[in-house]
């Protein structure tokens, strides 16, 4: 397993913005490609990869949210998807900017694993979340693409007041 370099969109690099291709073939190297996409995730603190934030252009990408349970999609296809939900998110490639955007609460898609086997899966909440923001790098999108400006701004100001009136208590503690 090797820690791969994670491209940044200020990388300008293609590869976040292009559709990726599916996997064809079910090998050894497509096992390499999910395990250093796994390290590279994990030693980035991070909850998803996507191949092509490698600058792999092939329809697959990991998700741990919590660091022990991993899960790994190639060729995924979503075909079902049920409420909505808002919440922040991240992403690798875009390191220090969150924004909170609209994904649905629940998703049902069929995915390949490593080795060819088809299989489907239901995921709920922020597993969804995970899913979907995942699917969309292999269509070279971006959350930044698809956020909520106002709220995400809106909430931004409210931490920041919250932050300055937090120091203001702090620095009359002190006196
Ligand atoms: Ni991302």
């Amino acid at each position: 397993m090797a820690i791969r370099d994670i491209l940044k969109t200020s990388d300008n690099s293609e590869a976040l913005r292009n559709t990726s291709r599916e996997v064809e073939v079910f090998d050894e190297r497509l096992a390499i490609l999910l395990d250093d996409l796994k390290e590279t995730m994990l030693h980035a603190n991070g909850v998803g990869l996507a191949a092509p934030q490698v600058g792999i252009l092939r329809r697959a990408f990991v998700i741990s949210l919590d660091g022990e349970d991993f899960y790994e999609f190639v060729n995924p296809v979503i075909i079902e998807e049920k409420g909505t939900q808002i919440d922040e998110e991240g992403c690798l490639s875009i390191p220090g900017e969150y924004g909170y955007v609209k994904r649905p609460k629940k998703v049902v898609l069929t995915a390949f694993d490593r080795n060819g086997e088809k299989f489907e899966i239901k995921a709920y909440d922020r597993f969804a979340v995970a899913i979907c923001h995942e699917f969309d790098h292999l269509n070279g999108v971006l959350w930044v693409d698809k956020y909520d400006k106002e709220l995400t701004e809106k909430k931004n100001r409210k931490r920041k007041n919250k932050k300055s009136s937090e120091n203001e208590n702090k620095y009359e503690e002190g006196n």
